[in-house]
């Protein structure tokens, strides 16, 4: 099957909410500063914030028929990284390789703009499933951690 990723409307962001269980996946999923329970109205304010820089993707299925899959967001840091957040599959859909595919799609969307070098991404350290995943699409950590219980990975890039 083929997927694609888009951008997100108001009904998936109803659905988004869903997927996110309790306060420990919520701080997983989305860092200190997201309150749960989530605010479903105010959710996509809350997500994207004001940075012009962050963009929102949802995973669809190739025809966008049947349930959103999966979130992320995009953001473009200084010249030349950019950044994963808020990576998250629907509980229902976990365990199928979408994760891999989420990810593939988004480093693919931040890699055609021009001039991206690096890409990076935290992780907390107890969250071994997306750890193995970002370890297995290439990502380390890297040399300078900001915390002891959340991990700085990063990715950097083959020069074209
Ligand atoms: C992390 C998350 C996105 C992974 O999505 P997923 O669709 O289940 O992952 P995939 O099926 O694509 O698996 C990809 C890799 O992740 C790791 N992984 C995923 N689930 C795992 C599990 N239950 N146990 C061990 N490793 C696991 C493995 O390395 C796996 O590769 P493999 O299948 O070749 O062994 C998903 O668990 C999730 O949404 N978690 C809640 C939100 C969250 O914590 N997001 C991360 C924020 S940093």
């Amino acid at each position: 099957m083929a997927f694609i990723l888009g951008l997100p409307t108001p009904s998936d962001y109803t659905a988004l909410s869903t997927w996110v269980e309790d306060a420990t996946t919520c701080m997983r999923w989305a860092g200190p500063n997201l309150p749960f329970p989530l605010d479903v109205e105010h959710l996509p304010q809350l997500l994207n914030g004001p940075e012009a820089t962050r963009t929102s993707y949802i995973l669809y299925n190739s025809e966008r028929l049947g349930d959103p899959l999966g979130f992320g967001q995009l953001v473009q840091k200084e010249s030349g990284i950019s950044h994963l957040a808020r990576i998250i599959i629907s509980p229902k859909y976990r365990g199928n390789g979408l994760g891999r595919v989420l990810c593939q799609q988004l480093i693919a969307k931040a890699t055609a703009v021009s001039r991206v070098q690096q890409l990076t991404l935290y992780v907390y350290r107890d969250n071994q499933n997306a750890m193995g995943l970002y370890l297995s699409l290439g990502f380390a950590e890297a040399d300078k951690q900001p915390r002891s219980d959340m991990v700085l990975m990063q990715k950097i890039l083959e020069c074209m």
